[in-house]
């Protein structure tokens, strides 16, 4: 196992000590570009690995342990990974393949992040886990809270209901209510800076991303992917993106694997986001994405802000990647048509890059003959409002077979014979 050495800035750099993980790189703040810290280690990751041990256990994403920053043995694991990488042929956008998040055990991709967050701070001595958060890395940081069991405060703000902080008072964590959204990062740096305690979640704006140990978690999606396609790595991965956690994370992941020779090339990435943020960036050429603020909100709560980072605006720019804007009404269309094609029910932001794909599809910037793999970063039940709107009523039938029949044509257009 590698030992964390620095955190280093994702942008200019500069390295700063291990214990900075509440703290982003001063000079880029400083120059109006603030950026996160990522881990560097004192040997390569993966340095000695054989892929056969690997792919025997399957455990967890930590069978990778010789890629991240905790023994298997020592991490907060609920056996996170290892999730399905499933061919999408009805979807009709060619070659696209769903690495399917919402199998993990608070049906999101965030306890790759909650996993790796809480083994590090496990090995701190955290007595107090804090996250902003009123959607899946709160519940994820609950969730792993209590596998470690250490005690766990989220701020959410009030009108925030529904499955997501249902999910977190069920794991035990103290959910805190605000009436001003600013008040959530208020009291959460209050709690670190005075407190000590340990944040899984970003806590002050301009948003950097989140915990770096954490984001170490993502790494192990990439490595999924290359392994499960033998080592040839798709032409594009596709994910929905807010803060740019993720793809940061399986862009470091697959720059690790191709310094080691285990992949020969990398596989660009597109964003696929709500805001307009990234696109933005990518034509002006700034260095911090702009706050593009919107007229109504998304339906893609989990991926609602205005602003998005660096980090992510890094990758794009380093990987010769593409950011879309996606609209409510090829989200709900696409939420609808993966849980009635291929039997997956996303949440909503999970839909977009489906929707991203279509669209770069028919404008020529994804070949026909490329390979994508889109992430489906969360399960459809955390947030079922948007597939409601879009079906049918159930009809209320009573009588016989043709009073069913007849039913089943009204309602859903459905012949028999
Ligand atoms: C379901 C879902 N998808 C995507 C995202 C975007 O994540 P990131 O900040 O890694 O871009 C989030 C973030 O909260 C999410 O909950
Ligand atoms: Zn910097």
């Amino acid at each position: 196992m590698p030992i964390p050495s620095a955190l280093v800035c994702v942008r200019c750099g500069a390295t700063h000590p291990v214990d900075h993980f509440a703290e982003d790189c001063p000079a880029c703040r400083a120059n109006g570009a603030p950026a996160n810290l990522t881990v560097a280690y004192d040997t390569a990751p993966g340095e000695g690995a054989s892929k056969d041990a690997i792919r025997r256990d399957r455990g967890s994403m930590w069978r990778w342990e010789s890629f991240l920053h905790a023994s298997a043995g020592d991490a907060v694991t609920l056996g996170e990974g290892n999730t399905p990488l499933l061919p999408a042929p009805a979807l009709g956008l060619g070659d696209v393949w769903i690495k399917d998040e919402s199998r993990n055990p608070t049906w999101s991709f965030k306890d790759r992040l909650g996993s790796g967050a809480l083994s590090m701070a496990k090995k701190f001595g955290a007595e107090v886990i804090a996250s902003s958060s009123s959607g899946n890395a709160g519940a994820s940081a609950a969730a792993y809270a209590a596998k470690a069991g250490i005690p766990c405060i989220v701020f959410t703000f009030v009108g925030s209901a529904g499955p997501l902080v249902l999910q977190m008072r069920a794991y035990g964590a103290m959910v805190v209510k605000v009436t001003d959204k600013a008040d959530r990062w208020r009291l959460q740096s209050l709690g670190v800076r005075e407190l000590g305690w340990y944040p899984t979640s970003p806590f002050f704006g301009p948003v950097v991303g989140s915990n770096p140990y954490g984001m170490e978690g993502y790494k192990t999606i990439a490595y999924e992917i290359a392994e499960a396609f033998d080592w040839q790595p798709p032409d594009w991965c596709v994910l929905p993106v807010c803060y740019g956690d993720a793809l940061y994370g399986m862009w470091k992941g697959f720059e690790e694997l191709k310094a080691l020779g285990w992949i020969d090339r990398t596989p660009r990435f597109v964003a696929a986001e709500v805001s307009g943020s990234l696109p933005a960036a990518l034509a002006s050429g700034e260095p911090l994405p702009p706050e593009v603020a919107r007229n109504s909100p998304s339906i893609a709560t989990s991926i609602g802000a205005a602003q998005s980072t660096v980090q992510a605006l890094d990758v794009l720019r380093r990987s010769k990647g593409v950011a879309v804007t996606i609209g409510d009404d090829e989200l709900r269309r696409w939420v609808v048509t993966l849980a009635a094609k291929e039997g997956i029910w996303p949440e909503a932001s999970s839909a977009a890059p489906f929707a991203a794909i279509e669209r770069l599809r028919a404008a020529g910037i994804i070949a026909p003959d490329h390979r994508c793999v889109a992430l489906l970063t969360a399960a459809g039940l955390k947030d079922p409002g948007p597939i409601e709107q879009a079906l049918p009523e159930p009809p209320l039938v009573s009588g016989g077979l043709t009073e069913l029949l007849a039913a089943l044509k009204n309602s859903y257009g459905f012949t028999y014979g």
